[in-house]
């Protein structure tokens, strides 16, 4: 693990030297779309229910203080963005995101949103995926009018791209309530199917939008959250029920990348494992340094797996040792463990390749 990190490590020194070499706005800028898992602040500028900007989110933060992020500290797209030797975006929403600091990139996620639009219906107002589609348009008039449509182009084709959608589908809509709408109108695999053939449009989309490389998250180990466990474990065993979401959508989501691949003849989109990852964590904590994969750091009830997690919730004293932050997202450590394994893992992980193999070959182009 340690050799191979070093490698990972010197392959993104390497990378960013030569892309350094074009000049001082050539930085590789960072998207992001999707929701909670990676949402860094977009619903603070919403009136909805799905946030987390109170404490104790953020305790572990550089500033000790909510951020909007549903974690204790950093998560996922932060630990990419020092992947590329960059800052964090900004939240698209937050108001300090003008001038030079467009050319990071941006933030688009909000948390509760799924493919469809009837998902987390219940929280009302977030940045539907159609909508933050828009606001990447919206977002590159703005660049267009700062640097002009040719350099505008470059930097969007260049930028690296990062999508998390799916599990919204299910938690806040399939299996919201007994007997929810969209369960009676479909079974399980006819709902995976229905959904990854909308997913399939906005994988699309994003390609017309001019996105070249596109990490594509599935579906995590859902049905081992404590936000599960709750009501359907009895010993902190998985879900079996909840478990076929992630074994029907992630294979199938590979597949249409594949598609989407060979139609367009290049590997723009790769597909993140992280269901994969997280398994590592829930069949051995210990081997991570985690003293459990069950329980999350705050929250309440059983497992700590009621959804929200405030001032009066329990809260572990050390976050590095739950590989929950609270019932339904991995903590700071988790998700830095999860950026490791995008940054240098096998195919099993990342397919067809990781994040250094992607760093080293782009700068090659450039
Ligand atoms: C969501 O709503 C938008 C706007 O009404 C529509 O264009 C889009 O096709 C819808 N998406 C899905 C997956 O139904
Ligand atoms: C992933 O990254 C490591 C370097 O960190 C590299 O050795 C490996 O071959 C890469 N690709 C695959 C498919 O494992």
């Amino acid at each position: 693990m340690a050799s191979s990190m070093a490698v990972a490590c010197y392959i993104i020194v390497l990378g960013i030297s030569v892309v350094g070499l074009k000049g001082a706005e050539a930085q590789r800028a960072f998207f992001v779309f999707g929701d909670s898992i990676v949402d860094n602040g977009n619903n603070n500028f919403l009136a909805t229910e799905a946030r987390a900007d109170s404490p104790p989110y953020g305790i572990d933060y550089p500033t000790r203080k909510p951020t909007g992020r549903f974690s204790n500290g950093y998560h996922i797209p932060d630990f990419i963005s020092q992947a590329l030797g960059a800052e964090s975006t900004l939240p698209y929403l937050d108001p300090e995101l003008k001038g030079e600091k467009l050319l990071v990139g941006a933030n688009f996620a909000s948390a509760g949103v799924g493919i469809l639009n009837d998902s987390g219906i219940e929280f009302v107002n977030i940045i539907r995926t159609y909508k933050q589609l828009q606001y990447w348009e919206e977002y590159q008039q703005r660049v267009n009018a700062l640097i002009g449509p040719e350099q505008t182009k470059t930097l969007i084709n260049e930028a690296l791209v990062l999508i998390n959608l799916g599990s919204n589908d299910f938690v806040n809509n399939y299996y919201l309530v007994p007997h929810s709408p969209r369960s009676r109108q479909y079974n399980l695999p006819d709902f995976v199917k229905f959904i990854i053939s909308e997913y399939k449009k906005v994988l699309r989309r994003l390609y017309e939008l001019g996105a070249r490389r596109v990490l594509v998250a599935g579906i995590g180990a859902l049905g081992c959250v404590p936000g599960v466990l709750i009501t359907r474990s009895t010993n902190g065993e998985c879900s079996a029920e909840v478990q076929r979401v992630p074994t029907l959508f992630n294979p199938q989501l590979v597949q249409i990348i594949k598609e989407l691949n060979s139609e367009i003849g290049s590997h723009v989109f790769i597909a993140v494992e992280t269901q994969q990852m997280q398994m590592d964590f829930i069949i051995n904590p210990q081997r991570y340094g985690f003293i459990t994969s069950k329980t999350a750091c705050c929250g309440e009830g059983r497992f700590n797996g009621i959804q929200l997690c405030t001032v009066t919730s329990n809260l572990c004293p050390n976050r590095d040792l739950y590989a929950f932050w609270d019932a339904f997202h991995p903590s700071e450590r988790a998700c830095r463990l999860i950026v490791q394994q995008m940054t240098s893992g096998t195919q099993e992980y990342m397919y067809p390749m990781n994040l250094s193999t992607i760093l080293a070959l782009d700068s090659k182009k450039n």
